[in-house]
């Protein structure tokens, strides 16, 4: 039978509530189309930063190596800075295995509702193409002049050609399976002057390689304006590191909850395992109560079949999903309902052992 090696790592918060909902459903997958999962867990997380000072140990990243695919929940909690939680798990997972595509579906599910009047599913489902490596996340600047009145923070943006012309193609790559065919790139060169120019000049040259692909692309403010009022306008929407992470966010809500929104970090090459995790945290204010949504977690593992090769269990468990939206399933409140995150998670697992 077909074995893979999954790291699993709930980290902090709601991850710890999450993770184990899409391991039930993990399972009943494995079981209902025949593939083996070996899951080595990590409970890496700010409690192991509490306890030694890392997020991680110093061989994390080669300890991970050994995996074809990284499970994540979410990572941060109060008491330890966000920056030093974040670039001391997250990111560096990231970057060090090069999951340079950033792939976050914003899809109306039946069922759901939308905060916007009068759309329906056939309005709202897009792709937003986020760049993960680079761009404005990046660890170049630094404080001057600390504690004086001269002090001053820098912050460079880094914008290399690979890797602005490779997260470019992903997104044209992904554009032409689409039906619409269609791109838009997230800019804002009317402001940001060295960066922006030049990320719009590769984004052209790009669209010269892919002629049956229509493009168009708009400053980040307006951008998100036409999230609000034109979700039907967009296909495949490419962002850099900071303006594909804040669309990212608005993309869900606008498709109804950031709970369920999923998301893939990918190394498009497989030189390295790519990591599926969910768009939302920790959840500082509602973890531990055991109500927050697993559905971004689950739909996460269903990504991460796909990506495995499993595409037949991973269609079956956004179909799962889609019938439990749909259908008077057991919700959480996010989703208007009154359901624990383990009696949806369990819901979801029964329905996939079933198909
Ligand atoms: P958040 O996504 O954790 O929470 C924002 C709001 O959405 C909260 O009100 C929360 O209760 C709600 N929410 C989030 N997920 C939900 C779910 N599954 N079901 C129901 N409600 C849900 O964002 P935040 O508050 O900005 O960040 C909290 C912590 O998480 C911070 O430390 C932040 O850095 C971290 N964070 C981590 C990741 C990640 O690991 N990928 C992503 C975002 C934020
Ligand atoms: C996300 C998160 C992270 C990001 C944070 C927690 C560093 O917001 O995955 O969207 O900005 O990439
Ligand atoms: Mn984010």
């Amino acid at each position: 039978t077909r074995t893979h090696r999954i790291a699993v790592l709930p980290g902090d918060g709601i991850g710890k509530e999450t993770v184990p909902e899409s391991l039930k459903v993990l399972d009943a997958a494995a079981r209902r189309f025949g593939f083996d999962l070996t899951l080595t867990h990590y409970d890496w997380s700010c409690e192991t930063y509490r306890q030694t000072g890392r997020m991680m140990p110093a061989d994390g990243l080669d300890q991970l190596a050994q995996s074809d695919s990284i499970l994540l929940g979410a990572v941060g909690w109060p008491g330890v800075a966000d920056h030093v939680s974040l670039w001391g798990l997250l990111i560096p997972i990231r970057r060090g295995f090069d999951q340079y595509a950033n792939v976050r579906p914003c899809k109306l599910m039946p069922g759901v509702r939308t905060p916007l009047a009068d759309r329906t599913e056939a309005d709202i489902d897009f792709y937003v193409v986020r760049e993960n490596t680079e761009g404005e996340y990046s660890a170049v600047g630094g404080r001057m002049f600390e504690g004086t009145d001269r002090e001053f923070v820098t912050q460079q943006s880094v914008f290399t050609r690979q890797g602005t012309d490779r997260i470019l193609k992903y997104a044209f790559n992904l554009a032409m399976t689409r039906p619409k065919k269609h791109v838009t790139s997230a800019t804002k060169s009317n402001g940001i002057i060295h960066t922006m120019p030049y990320w719009d000049e590769r984004f052209a040259a790009m669209a010269q390689q892919y002629p049956d692909v229509r493009t168009d692309q708009y400053h980040i403010d307006i951008l998100c304006a036409h999230f609000v009022q034109h979700p039907d306008w967009f296909d495949v929407v490419v962002g850099s590191n900071l303006f594909g992470d804040i669309l990212s966010d608005l993309g869900p809500a606008v498709a109804g909850s950031i709970g369920i929104a999923p998301s893939a970090n990918i190394n498009p090459e497989r030189r390295f395992p790519s990591m599926f995790e969910p768009v939302h945290g920790s959840a500082p204010d509602i973890a531990g109560k055991f109500i927050c949504n697993p559905i971004g977690q689950i739909w996460s593992a269903a990504l991460m079949l796909e990506h495995l090769g499993e595409a037949e269990a991973g269609r079956t468990i956004v179909a799962a999903i889609e019938t439990l939206l749909r259908e008077s399933g057991p919700k959480t409140r996010d989703m208007g309902g009154q359901a624990g995150t383990a009696d949806v998670g369990t819901a979801i697992a029964e329905l996939v052992a079933a198909r």
